[in-house]
């Protein structure tokens, strides 16, 4: 018995000296490897690889079910080489990531069930093959009809600002045939949607916001024939505006009574303070004048108030 333990400990020694031979130290080490993760048709899959110490040039590459399935798919130190077979721009397979950091994150956008399988990062030299990361399964569950279309983002910012832009992207991945067609529709005008990746109906829009967005959704619809319609939608958002000021340009008003000037601002969020000027002298509370936020109040107009201009 205390034989055996002896031999044990010596085959374990010997094995832990072997690996530390037959490590090179231009081996990268992996950082972030690839993790199992179960989608929904339509989703984005980020599949994450790192790598660090690594000293020289080599290639990375992904594959799935133990297929490289891209061609001249390389990284090296400084930049990456990127060629998926034979795809028409744009794709729905990208890699992300800083290189100079060794990331080589895959990413697959809009997925389908054909994306299901096994993934793994492979790293080799000119020499060969060095070594493979974890091997990550990734499930894409099919949802029913009635799940479709999917609008995307799901994730909205807090509030935006006129003039942003936020591209918005409709994904339909249902059994029909033929495909429906899907239409972005914003107060009820149609837009001129992109149209997404060749063979499939998906349709982006660059939602650049204006004021009068402030509250609203846009709306992916889709028909078959003119009958049936299903629609998602993205917000209602939250859009910062500047003000414009409406107040009538002239008021007349009788010498010795009392006139009220009322300033309509429209602006999100709503204004915290005003400024009232008279002939571009702030105005500040008094015996006759008084301000009241968006209110002005004159009481007892006098001769020398004819011709002021309020701002
Ligand atoms: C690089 O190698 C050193 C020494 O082997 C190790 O301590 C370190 O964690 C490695 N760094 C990375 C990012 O793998
Ligand atoms: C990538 O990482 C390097 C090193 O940290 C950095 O200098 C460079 O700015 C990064 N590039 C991008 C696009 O973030
Ligand atoms: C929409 O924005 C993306 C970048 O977010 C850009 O690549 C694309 O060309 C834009 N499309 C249009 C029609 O402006
Ligand atoms: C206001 O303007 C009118 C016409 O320009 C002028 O006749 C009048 O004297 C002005 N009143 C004051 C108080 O400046």
């Amino acid at each position: 018995m205390a034989g055996q333990q002896i031999r044990w400990k010596l085959l374990c020694s010997l094995a832990a000296l072997i690996s530390s031979v037959t490590t090179q130290p231009s081996t990268p080490s992996f950082v972030d490897q690839p993790i199992s993760e179960t989608l929904e048709e339509g989703d984005t899959l980020i599949l994450r690889c790192s790598f660090g110490n690594f000293t020289s040039d080599f290639n990375a590459q992904w594959v799935r079910d133990d297929v490289v399935f891209s061609k001249d798919f390389e990284v090296y130190r400084e930049q990456r080489l990127v060629n998926f077979f034979g795809v028409t721009e744009p794709s729905r397979y990208s890699v992300i990531g800083n290189a100079s950091l060794g990331e080589f994150y895959l990413q697959i956008r809009h997925t389908t069930v054909s994306d299901a399988g096994e993934y793994a990062c492979r790293l080799s030299d000119t020499i060969g093959q060095l070594s493979d990361s974890d091997t990550a399964v990734i499930q894409i569950n099919s949802l029913p009809e009635t799940s479709y279309p999917r609008c995307f983002p799901t994730d909205l910012d807090s509030f935006y600002t006129e003039g942003e832009t936020l591209r918005v992207e409709c994904v339909y991945r249902g059994a029909t045939e033929p495909l429906p067609s899907l239409t972005w529709v914003r107060r009820n005008q149609p837009l001129n949607g992109e149209r997404l990746y060749d063979s499939l109906s998906d349709v982006a829009y660059n939602w650049t916001f204006v004021s009068d967005d402030h509250g609203r959704s846009i709306l992916c619809v889709y028909n078959y024939g003119e009958v049936e319609t299903q629609r998602c939608e993205i917000g209602p958002v939250t859009v910062y505006y500047k003000s414009t000021i409406q107040m009538d340009p002239f008021i007349y008003v009788t010498v010795g009574q009392s006139v009220q000037i009322t300033a309509e601002v429209d602006s999100y969020p709503a204004p915290y303070s005003y400024i009232w000027e008279i002939n571009n002298l702030n105005v500040e509370n008094e015996q006759r004048i008084f301000v009241n936020g968006n209110i002005l109040t004159i009481l007892d107009a006098y001769e020398t108030d004819g011709n002021a201009t309020i701002t």
